[in-house]
């Protein structure tokens, strides 16, 4: 077997060629390039994939232990989110103003999976099942990147920093009561250091994301005003890249290392993604995020 990497994005995201999800699956050789590339390049993408659900999922427990769906989502309870506007008993398009329509217009705000739950999420792996003709394509920055480009003045303060996400607060920025009492109750608010150190290769990111809304020792309004800064420099013109979805198409990306959004797509065109998510662990550099750790840090 013969895996090439090839780097595409500005300085992340890259496409592997000569293996696929069965071939990570079934050789621990090619999971080994693989893993080695992720942590890496931070996005993957695998063209033409013979994807079924199954497979989806096996790829992804490769990396880790699977995330459950969340509450009130499509696929609740199962390993598979479900992220489509093709309403599952008629076959048809939602409506306008459905749940599963707000939902997308969520999406399209800069973010990273699943930093509002514990544990958090390590990677995200998409794939494309339906795409509509125009629209939907999904982009990424690099959080990596974006702390490198930071003043060293502002890396300093960041570094022992902790922020508070929450999934009714990015939710929130689409329409008043999208998140349901039920949603509120069992994602209650969470707290990450904002440096996440990758222990494979020491890399530091930045930490945040739309469900980011606080920062200890900081007042409301800075501290959000800071969080919008923060993913305007990781975000701005030059540093993202946009993937255009062909079905088949399956992406991997590093939670902890980069930014994603969704984009618009016309609504009366079908678009159907499935998502598997990988829960971090210690030896994913986890064990250094709690908040305590940063009590630590500071006391030494
Ligand atoms: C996701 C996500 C965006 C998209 O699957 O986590 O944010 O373009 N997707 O579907
Ligand atoms: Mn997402």
């Amino acid at each position: 077997m013969r895996i090439e990497v090839v780097p595409l994005g500005p300085g992340f995201f890259a496409e592997v060629r000569g293996a696929g999800l069965t071939e990570v699956v079934a050789s621990d050789d090619a999971y080994a390039r693989v893993r080695e590339a992720f942590e890496e390049h931070s996005v993957l993408l695998f063209r033409d994939q013979p994807v079924t659900d199954e497979l989806q999922a096996a790829y992804s427990r490769r990396f880790g232990p699977l995330e459950t769906a969340k509450a009130a989502s499509l696929g609740e309870g199962t390993p598979y989110s479900i992220l489509t506007n093709i309403d599952r008993v008629t076959g048809g398009l939602v409506p306008p103003g459905h749940k599963e329509e707000l939902r997308a217009k969520a999406n399209q705000l800069w973010h990273t999976d699943s930093c509002f739950k514990i544990p958090p999420a390590l990677a995200s792996v998409l794939s494309a099942r339906v795409v509509p003709p125009s629209g939907g394509e999904t982009e990424f920055a690099s959080t990596r990147l974006a702390w490198d480009r930071l003043a060293p003045s502002l890396r300093a303060r960041l570094e022992h920093a902790v922020a508070w996400h929450d999934y009714a607060h990015s939710r929130g920025k689409i329409a008043r009561e999208l998140a349901s009492d039920r949603e509120k109750s069992t994602m209650p608010p969470v707290s990450w250091r904002m440096r996440w150190r990758n222990p494979a290769n020491a890399r530091d990111s930045l930490y945040i994301a739309s469900h980011t809304y606080a920062i200890d020792g900081m007042p409301d309004e800075a501290a959000q005003a800071l969080i919008d800064e923060l993913t305007a420099a990781a975000t701005a013109p030059g540093h993202t890249w946009q993937h255009r979805w062909r079905a088949g198409d399956v992406i991997m990306w590093d939670n902890r290392a980069v930014l994603h959004r969704g984009r618009p797509w016309p609504s009366d065109k079908p678009r159907h993604m499935v998502r598997t998510t990988i829960t971090a662990t210690d030896a994913d550099g986890l064990a250094d995020m709690w908040p305590q750790a940063r009590a630590a840090a500071v006391a030494r």
